[in-house]
């Protein structure tokens, strides 16, 4: 059986007060239209159509492929809005799943449970109601006395005896594609407005005769709507809640779960411990038994296992095993820590590969530059990789002592098991197993390399 989503999305949101449309609003990291897509993917057989009218070009083009759009212009209702998805599925759905792209915690399992009661539902139509005091606006229910719907009352014209019913129209419905079409074309136009309501196909099923099936929802959070930014903050925390509750249930700590910060894309593997303020940003991947945080920023980086990340900022980066770095080092696009790396605080490290066992305690600035395993970079080491002009490369070796303050004026070769004497300027290369020292920096004795391991 071919089920299809249309999406309403052409709504104005004018009380966003925003340049950006209401569904491009980012909820952890994702666009609010991108969380209705993902629960219409789980519970339906074929692409959605997105009904798009304000804003229409920044949606189309944030949707690409993944959705068929069809443009609502002028926007006269939600009724007129589902007429524009009809020469798109006529004749290619059996069913037709109706949500808003404004309602970002409505599940997937949800909208599949509206899906399966219309599968056995003898008439053409069931919806999504919640029972609540909390009434924000929604239509209420009016049920007939055999318990099926018989029609839904908007707030503004409601009686007072109306205003009381606690069952609400969530929006998600679930047709008989082939009864929809032509209700479609039955429903009248809203005299006041001149806007055609979907919830008028309702009562027409309901007056023909054909049973209204409504599952009721256990979880009314997620039938918040956004509407202005406060319940956009609203929508943030829940759906934060409910991925830090995801990942527990997978085996990752928080000791103070209301202050760590995970977008919906991000992965993290068992044991691993999420310290206070910490934020993971992205497409990040996190391994098992790390700790990260408190007061870590995390973005597009992946990290292995048993690392530590105290209170530092890491974007676009690659940690190995067991690293260790922190607090207030920071990590740019391109850093790549090998194993048992240990970065300390005040360094930076970016387009560049710390091969396994590199230490670099404090104050340090590593960028363009390969540098072998086991190097140890002192204090206050600046690869001056910018000539105003251009980036250069630096290569260090391995076992190469770097001493404090030492400025590698690439691009620059060092050579495996060589030292620099503290506040070196090197500015040629040197050669392994050689110490340089003064400024700028020239050969004064051949070493012997004490290999460590
Ligand atoms: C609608 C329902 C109401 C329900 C409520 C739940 C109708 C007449 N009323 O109310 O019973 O309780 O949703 O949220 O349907 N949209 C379009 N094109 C339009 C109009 C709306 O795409 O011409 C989209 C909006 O972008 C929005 C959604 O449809 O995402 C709902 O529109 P909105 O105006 O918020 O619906 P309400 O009238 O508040
Ligand atoms: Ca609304």
């Amino acid at each position: 059986m071919k089920v299809t989503a249309i999406l309403l999305a052409a709504g104005q949101g004018t009380r966003m007060k925003s340049d950006l449309p209401k569904v491009l609003h980012s909820v952890t990291g994702k666009p609010m239209i991108w969380h209705a897509l993902s629960a219409i993917q789980e519970s339906t057989t074929e692409k959605p159509v997105v009904v798009v009218g304000h804003g229409a070009e920044a949606v189309i083009k944030y949707l690409g492929d993944s959705a068929h759009t069809v443009l609502q212009e002028p926007q006269l209702g939600t009724g007129h809005a589902v007429m524009q998805a009809e020469s798109a599925l006529k004749g290619k759905t059996d069913l037709v799943v109706v949500c808003y792209g404004d309602m970002p915690l409505l599940r997937g399992e949800t909208l599949k449970k509206l899906v399966e009661t219309q599968q056995d539902n003898k008439g053409p139509v069931s919806m999504l109601t919640v029972v609540t005091d909390d009434p924000r606006g929604f239509g209420r229910i009016i049920r007939k006395k055999d318990g099926t719907v018989d029609a839904i009352v908007e707030e503004y014209v409601a009686t007072p005896e109306q205003l009381q019913v606690k069952e609400l129209n969530v929006g998600a419905y679930c047709f008989d594609a082939k009864w929809l079409w032509d209700a479609l074309k039955r429903i009248p136009k809203n005299p006041k407005k001149g806007e055609y309501y979907l919830t008028d196909a309702i009562e027409l099923a309901s007056k023909e005769g054909l049973p209204v099936q409504a599952v009721i929802m256990e979880d009314a959070e997620e039938t918040i709507g956004v509407n202005t930014r406060i319940h956009l903050a609203e929508v943030e925390i829940a759906m934060k809640r409910r991925i830090n509750r995801d990942h527990m249930l997978n085996g990752v700590t928080m000791i103070d779960p209301d202050s760590v910060y995970i977008e919906s894309d991000v992965k993290i593997g068992r044991d691993t411990m999420l310290m206070p303020n910490t934020y993971l940003h992205g497409k990040t991947e996190i391994g098992e038994g790390n700790v990260i945080g408190p007061n870590s920023i995390v973005r597009d980086t992946k990290i292995g296992n048993g690392c530590k990340v105290l209170a530092s900022v890491l974007e676009g980066a690659v940690l190995e095993n067991d690293v260790d770095m922190g607090p207030f080092a920071r990590l740019r696009k391109g850093a790549h820590l090998g194993n048992h790396v240990h970065m300390g605080n005040f360094g930076e490290v970016k387009d560049s590969h710390l091969a396994d066992g590199v230490k670099m305690g404090h104050f340090s600035y590593i960028g363009n530059a390969q540098i072998g395993s086991n190097t140890n970079i002192g204090a206050g080491t600046i690869t001056c990789n910018y000539d105003g002009e251009k980036k250069h490369p630096t290569e260090i070796g391995e076992d190469v002592f770097i001493g404090s303050d030492t400025m590698l004026v690439a691009p620059l070769k060092i050579g495996s098991g060589a030292r620099t004497g503290a506040g070196a300027i090197v500015t040629k290369n040197v050669a392994e197993d050689t110490l340089v020292v003064g400024m700028p920096a020239r050969a004064i004795k051949k070493l012997e390399r004490k290999i460590k391991k």
